[in-house]
């Protein structure tokens, strides 16, 4: 066969997710503690469920509108409305996708021209520079300080622009550090937006699982909501992965940009996980508030636990997640989770993975029962010893 045309540059040019490695080692192994994976233990909340199976047995088989079922755009602009006090129209201001991670992908094609620069506060989400870069536009990095419990600081990222910033990706609680931004810090990254005319892209997935507090979204800080975007979903909240709904809320000239995006390449998100959706914002409530005080129970006992091996971590105010130090230990991360796995089965994730700053560090998510962390460790402390 003569030698095909070349794969596109950019998609080659992006390495395959280091998560996805370790899931895989992992998954050939017998007893194995995974507190690598990124996702709720909880199954579904049995009204969303119910609701789903409802909806199938009534013909929730179909397209909806692209820009999703206006009950849930509703239910989502009165709740962003209610505990934020943020405002966003449901009719042209909110979009539902298949998942924040189309929203993700959707604000960065409507935003970027080729070439502009996004600025990636890092240790950060493993897609956030890849869609960057799949956008055609260029992720600069900027490593946050530990020492500071990751906040976002506005002297470090103002630094880094440039000319062709045009924009701040972050997410707050954050995934990997577990870090939630404060009203003051996103009041600091709001005023450098409006002094450098950039956007901050928000990723707010893990709004509902904070443990100080009330969750603070950026586009609430003054001169923001002009120049945000919101991304939100129901995969961790609502412990709803599979069903693939989230949405994404912008001013109407960007959020129209993202729909036509959308109406072409998703056309809507699936019809009855968008039932579901609703039913669990309608419904769902107490087992949400379940939930966080069960992740919150596992929070304090590995953060107590990890700590008391020498493994710091700045405490985590939210997600499920902590990013502890192994520095202790000699080793670097990949070090660090490629020997806890062989030696004593326990995958964690090696925090070069979400950003180069995050080496000397691994992630560990405690969206796992109380005493498999317990287990877990007692296997790290035999493992470091
Ligand atoms: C910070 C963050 N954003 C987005 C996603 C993807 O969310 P979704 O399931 O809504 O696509 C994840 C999943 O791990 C995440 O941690």
């Amino acid at each position: 066969m003569p030698p095909l045309k070349p794969f596109s540059e950019i998609v080659r040019a992006v390495p395959p997710s280091g998560i996805r490695k370790f899931f895989d080692l992992a998954q050939g192994m017998q007893g194995v503690i995974s507190l690598g994976v990124g996702e709720p233990d909880f199954p579904t909340p049995w009204s969303a469920r119910e609701a789903a199976i409802h909806a199938l047995e009534h013909g929730a088989t179909t397209y909806t509108s692209n820009s999703g079922l206006l009950a849930l755009r509703e239910a989502v602009c009165t709740d962003l409305a209610d505990r934020y006090g943020v405002r966003y129209r449901a009719e042209d201001e909110c979009l539902i996708t298949s998942g924040v991670s189309e929203g993700l992908d959707l604000t960065l094609r409507a935003l970027l021209n080729p070439g502009d620069e996004v600025i990636v506060p890092e240790p950060c989400y493993v897609a956030y520079a890849p869609c960057v870069a799949f956008a055609g536009g260029t992720p600069v990095p900027v490593a946050l300080d530990p020492a500071e419990a990751y906040r976002l600081d506005p002297v470090r990222i103002g630094a880094a622009v440039t000319e062709r910033t045009k924009a701040v990706l972050f997410g707050s609680p954050s995934n990997p550090t577990g870090s939630a931004q404060s009203a003051s810090d996103l009041a600091a990254m709001a005023a450098l937006a409006v002094s450098h005319d950039l956007w901050l892209l928000s990723d707010e997935i893990y709004d509902r699982l904070t443990y100080h507090g009330t969750h603070t979204p950026a586009s609430a800080a003054p001169g923001a909501w002009e120049r945000t975007v919101l991304l939100g979903g129901f995969s961790k909240s609502y412990a709803m992965t599979g069903w693939r709904v989230g949405y994404v809320c912008a001013p109407e000239p960007l959020a129209q940009l993202m729909h036509r995006i959308h109406q072409y390449t998703m056309l809507c998100a699936p019809h009855m996980s968008q039932v579901a959706a609703l039913e669990a914002m309608r419904t769902a409530q107490d087992d949400v508030e379940e939930m966080v005080a069960d992740y919150d129970r596992r929070r304090r006992l590995f953060a107590k636990g990890l700590d008391e091996l020498g493994l710091t971590c700045p405490e985590p105010g939210g997600a499920f997640y902590v990013f502890p130090s192994i520095r202790s230990t000699g080793m670097t991360s990949q070090e660090f989770a490629e020997g806890l796995l062989e030696q004593e089965k326990v995958a964690v994730v090696p925090g070069d993975v979400f950003g180069p700053s995050g080496d000397g560090h691994v992630r560990c998510s405690y969206a796992t029962a109380l005493p498999q962390l317990e287990q877990a460790l007692e296997r790290i402390a035999r493992f470091i010893a």
